[in-house]
C-alpha cells in the first residue's frame, strides 16, 4: 500500500488526475470505475481539463460503484445527473461504453445480476475511491458481512446525514442503494483512494492502521496489491500518520 501525502487538495487531485491520465494512454481498452461525491469532483475537472488539452476517451469504457435507489436518472441529486455534468457531457467518451447501475427499476435484484454481467465483462483497470466517514467505499456499509457481488444496501445513518448537504432535507435522502460489490473493487489491477479534510481522519486511520474488519469496509484495501492512498495534509494530520 502506497500513501501519498499532499499540501492541499488541489495538488492531491493532480496526482491522481496524471496517474488517471497514464492508464488511460498505456492500455488497451481501459476500464475506469468511477466514485461520486464531493471528493473526485476536482478530478473530473482536472481530466476534462486534459481532454481540452488532447487526452481522448473514446476508447474508455466506465463503469460506476453505486446509485441510489429510488432516484430517477434525471434526478438533481442522481448519480447518473452527477457524472453527466461533471464529466461525460464534457469529453469524447462514447455513450455505449458508460455503465452505471439504474436504481430506478422495478425489479432491483435483476438490476443487480444485470450489472454484475457488466462487471465481468469488463475488469476494472483503475480504481477511484472516495472514502465515506464511517469508512463505507461505493456503498458497502460498515457492519454487514463483505459482500462480493452488486446489492442492494441500507444507508447508514451517518451516510444518510452526510449526504444530506446534497439534498433539501435529511427526508428527502434516499435510504437504500445499489452498489458494486467488493469483489470487482479489489480485482481492480490498480486503486487510488483521495481522501481530504479531517472529517476523514478516523476512517483512513481505521482503513489503514486497523485490523481488516467489517466494521471498516475500506480495511479490505490493506490487501489489494496496489493501492494508493491519496490525502492532504489535514486528513494525514489528523490521524497522525507516521509519514
Ligand atoms: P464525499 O463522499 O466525497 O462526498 O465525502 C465519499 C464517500 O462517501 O465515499
Amino acid at each position: 500500500m502506497k500513501i501519498r501525502v499532499f499540501t492541499d487538495s488541489r495538488i492531491a487531485v493532480a496526482y491522481a488526475a496524471a496517474i488517471v491520465e497514464h492508464v488511460v494512454e498505456a492500455e488497451h481498452h481501459p476500464t475506469l470505475s468511477l466514485a461520486t461525491g464531493e471528493t473526485p469532483s476536482a478530478l473530473y475537472a482536472q481530466l476534462v481539463e486534459f481532454h481540452r488539452r488532447g487526452l481522448s476517451f473514446t476508447d474508455v469504457t466506465t463503469v460506476n460503484l453505486d446509485e441510489y435507489v429510488g432516484l430517477p436518472k434525471t434526478h438533481a441529486q442522481s448519480y447518473h445527473q452527477y457524472m453527466q455534468e461533471h464529466f461525460f457531457q464534457w469529453i469524447d467518451i462514447s455513450k455505449d461504453r458508460i455503465f452505471i447501475p439504474n436504481g430506478y427499476v422495478n425489479n432491483l435484484q435483476n438490476e443487480c445480476e444485470r450489472y454484475d454481467r457488466i462487471l465481468q465483462q469488463h475488469p476494472i483497470d483503475l480504481q477511484i475511491l472516495g472514502i465515506g466517514i464511517n469508512g463505507h467505499i461505493g456503498f458497502n456499509e460498515p457492519g454487514t458481512a463483505f459482500k462480493p457481488t452488486t446489492h442492494i444496501v441500507g444507508l447508514s445513518e451517518e451516510t444518510i446525514r452526510s449526504n444530506a448537504r446534497f439534498f433539501n432535507s435529511l427526508n428527502d435522502v434516499p435510504k437504500q442503494a445499489i452498489t458494486m460489490g467488493l469483489q470487482p473493487i479489489m480485482q481492480s489491477k490498480q486503486i487510488l483512494l483521495m481522501a481530504f479534510g479531517e472529517q476523514k481522519a478516523q476512517a483512513v486511520h481505521l482503513a489503514l492502521e486497523g485490523d481488516v474488519q467489517t466494521h471498516v469496509p475500506a480495511s479490505i484495501l490493506q490487501i489489494h496489491p496496489n493501492v494508493t492512498f491519496i490525502l492532504d495534509e489535514a486528513v494525514a494530520k489528523a490521524c497522525k500518520l507516521n509519514l
